[in-house]
């Protein structure tokens, strides 16, 4: 018995799981903790603007919940979801995205994010290979480490992975992954899609060598220019594709409100398990609510408009003053949607180390290294634009530009 055992047995105190060690705290969240004062002006969340959100919508809806089925929306429910709000999700998949799907293929979760935890729950074994793009999103990353993954960042850029990186990987492979992890649409942290050709490409590989793809899609309404790309799942020739999407950035990320697309009767019943297993069901009353404010006639197709008129005006005003304000050697992405951009400061900037004196400046980013899925990239940061106006907006690229050029002189 070790040292550490017998203390644990002495003092009785709780001995931790093995998994655990991977668990490793957001460092988003850390940052926003500081980025909260009311002076600084934070690029850091990946929080949807406030001030955009249905709140009259959602309080007739909630209103009319009450009214017409009070006790049975309080009451627990089916662990798949509400039935008429899959039904909605079904239909609403089909007519934007030809994505089709039946209610017993969908299952609704708390935020696209639990989705994550019971696909890497059900899926992974300990030691389990994942492959995803490099930079990938923080939160899945954490959702697969938890479970002891080794994920695998493949080579992207501006298009997104690229796939002779993903033909040579799994050429070489030394065993087949269990998944592919990707966000085709204005991804979390770089803002970049991955380009048509390319998913097709992807798709083809990914089918050939046996490899079934998790296609996470938060952000593919929030569109500002360009045109859309078809949903990996909708391709011809596709493998077993898993499908999450969320109400979280069109309608408001406090319902916690999402749901998964699942290719096959199996995956769905053990992915229904494990929700049980985690919280028995999404909360009914939210469901319920949810349902009545997205089926009123023309509400969602509207209500994404202004967002997307809005955030257009924000990623246009970033852009502009990103421009005017960063010194030479800054480089950064020009998305056609979501809330992000990512940026590539002079190598001489560590942008964690950089990190205080930043907010010293009264501005917040989140820097670029926990998102490098291994070797991070140290002068890379993401900045959220949907969260400030233009005017706030111009004043925080104004502050980060100056205080990167007095560290650059
Ligand atoms: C790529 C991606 N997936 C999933 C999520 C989680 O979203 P949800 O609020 O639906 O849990 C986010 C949130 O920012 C995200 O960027």
């Amino acid at each position: 018995m070790s040292s550490e055992s017998d203390s644990s047995a002495s003092t009785g105190a709780f001995r931790f799981a093995a998994r655990t060690r991977h668990l490793q705290p957001s460092a988003i969240r850390e940052i926003l903790k500081v980025a909260e004062a009311p002076d600084v002006i934070s690029f850091a969340g990946g929080l949807p603007a406030p001030d955009l959100f249905p709140v009259e919508a959602i309080a007739s809806a909630t209103a009319s919940v009450l009214a017409q089925s009070g006790p049975v929306a309080l009451q627990y429910g089916l662990s798949e979801g509400h039935l008429p709000l899959r039904a909605w999700i079904a239909e609403h998949l089909a007519e934007t995205l030809g994505l089709v799907c039946r209610t017993d293929n969908l299952l609704v979760v708390q935020g696209s994010q639990q989705g994550l935890d019971l696909i890497a729950k059900v899926l992974i074994d300990p030691g389990d290979l994942i492959l995803t793009e490099n930079p990938a999103y923080l939160g899945a990353l954490q959702a697969f480490r938890a479970y002891e993954a080794k994920v695998v960042g493949l080579r992207s850029d501006a298009d997104g992975l690229l796939p002779e990186a993903l033909a040579d990987w799994l050429h070489a492979a030394p065993v087949r992954p269990k998944f592919l992890y990707l966000t085709p649409n204005f991804q979390n942290p770089t803002g970049t899609c991955l380009a048509e050709a390319r998913r097709r490409e992807v798709v083809a590989i990914a089918a050939r060598h046996g490899v079934p793809i998790l296609e996470d899609d938060p952000y593919g309404r929030l569109r500002y220019s360009g045109s859309p790309a078809p949903a990996l799942a909708t391709l011809p020739g596709a493998g077993p594709c898993l499908y999450l999407g969320t109400f979280s950035k069109v309608l408001a990320p406090g319902l916690r409100v999402a749901w998964i697309v699942t290719p096959d009767r199996t995956l769905h019943d053990k992915l229904v398990t494990a929700k049980q297993a985690a919280d028995l069901h999404t909360s009914t009353f939210t469901q319920r609510v949810v349902t009545e404010t997205v089926r009123v006639p023309g509400f969602l197709n509207d209500h994404v408009a202004r967002l997307i008129a809005a955030y257009r005006i924000r990623r246009d005003a970033m852009l502009a003053a990103l421009e005017r304000h960063f010194p030479a050697g800054c480089t950064w992405t020009r998305p056609d949607g979501g809330l992000f951009l990512w940026v590539t400061v002079p190598g001489a900037i560590d942008t964690h180390a950089f990190l205080p004196t930043a907010l010293a400046g009264k501005v917040a980013y989140v820097p670029g290294a926990p998102f490098w899925v291994d070797q991070p990239v140290r002068n890379t940061l993401r900045l959220n634009f949907s969260n400030a106006s233009a005017e706030r907006i111009e004043e925080g690229i104004g502050r980060l530009g100056s205080a990167l050029r007095a560290a650059l002189r």
